[in-house]
């Protein structure tokens, strides 16, 4: 029986490499490098699926390369390197994987709130600089016990880290589109979002990027904070003004920043933020825990192979065109 052909855009987790082999011809990018669109189309001239890797950008021209294409699979919950208009038009299915990384990406952003607030990470360059034997003392953290946490963007990952720091004592106000009614967000309160940036001791951003939330933090909302907020980004970078974000660090506008996500990212070594005190910077690992990677890739396959064999994928984000 003849193979589907299955482009695979960088590295994948191994079992799910194995399950996409066992049904198809594959080609994939194995440099450390992203490709550039040139460097696939040779591929994608005959590619049938595609397993987005890499967060390469899926816009018209890469559809136009790939005039064969059935479905595509991206192992994430976001997908704002996809024109999903683009692939509706050319009736291509597209999957994320929403729900399986929920738990992990929350640990995440509660981890990193934590780990700032405590100076968890400053505490250990101490100690490995030798700096505790030398008597010096590290600046003092603050309590999460009684503060109020705002979160930006109470999903599924808002709700589990809502769930997280009432367990720590905090009180949770949200924001989102609307007020959510079910259990999930049982103990959250629903606030206006300025109302939200003036009364947070620590915000946590959840949103997707879309275009209503390209940088909606930007100078006019950094002042709106108490000078004691602690911002976490735990979404998408560019949902932050980046260039707002340094100013208000420095003007001391907020005490804190951190962040899994920046814009640019990768954030260039020499980056100005990263040389800033008040800041601690992880590399997109909300959901990077090996059991986490490989549900997300195994969902993603499993999309994969429903659209190849024609069938409705599982988790789509353009219902529209999900039909056999
Ligand atoms: C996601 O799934 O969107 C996370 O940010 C990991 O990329």
């Amino acid at each position: 029986m003849d193979k589907f052909n299955v482009v695979v855009t960088g590295q994948i987790m191994p079992a799910a490499l194995a399950a996409i082999q066992e049904r198809c011809q594959v080609k994939q990018w194995e440099q450390a490098m992203p490709p550039q669109l040139d460097q696939l189309a040779g591929w994608l001239e005959e590619a049938e699926g595609l397993f987005v890797s890499n967060k390469i950008v899926v816009n018209e021209a890469l559809l136009a390369a790939a005039p064969k294409l059935r479905v595509i699979a991206q192992p994430s919950v976001g997908y704002d390197n996809i024109d999903v208009q683009a692939c509706i038009d050319r009736k291509i299915p597209v999957s994320n994987t929403p729900g399986v990384l929920v738990e992990t990406t929350a640990d995440l952003a509660f981890g990193l709130l934590l780990t700032a607030a405590r100076r968890i990470h400053e505490g250990w360059d101490w100690v490995r600089a030798g700096k505790w034997q030398q008597g010096s003392s590290l600046p003092l953290g603050v309590d999460l016990y009684g503060k109020t946490l705002g979160i930006v963007g109470m999903g599924a990952i808002g709700a589990a880290v809502a769930r997280r720091a009432q367990a720590s004592g905090m009180k949770v106000i949200y924001h989102n589109r609307r007020p959510r009614t079910d259990q999930a967000a049982r103990g959250a309160e629903y606030r206006p979002f300025n109302e939200l940036l003036a009364c947070s001791d620590f915000i946590v951003v959840l949103t997707p990027l879309t275009p209503e939330s390209s940088g909606l933090f930007g100078i006019q909302e950094f002042s709106a904070m108490k000078p004691t907020a602690y911002f976490i980004n735990a979404a998408r970078g560019a949902v932050v003004d980046t260039q707002a974000l340094y100013k208000a660090l420095t003007d001391k506008q907020i005490a804190y920043a951190a962040l899994d996500v920046t814009d640019p990212e990768p954030l260039p070594a020499e980056h100005p933020l990263i040389k800033l005190p008040n800041i601690l910077i992880t590399p997109h690992i909300g959901s990077a825990t090996t059991e986490t990677r490989n549900r997300m890739a195994l969902l993603a396959v499993e999309n994969l192979l429903l659209g190849l064999a024609g069938k409705p994928l599982v988790t789509c984000i353009n219902q529209e065109v999900n039909y056999c």
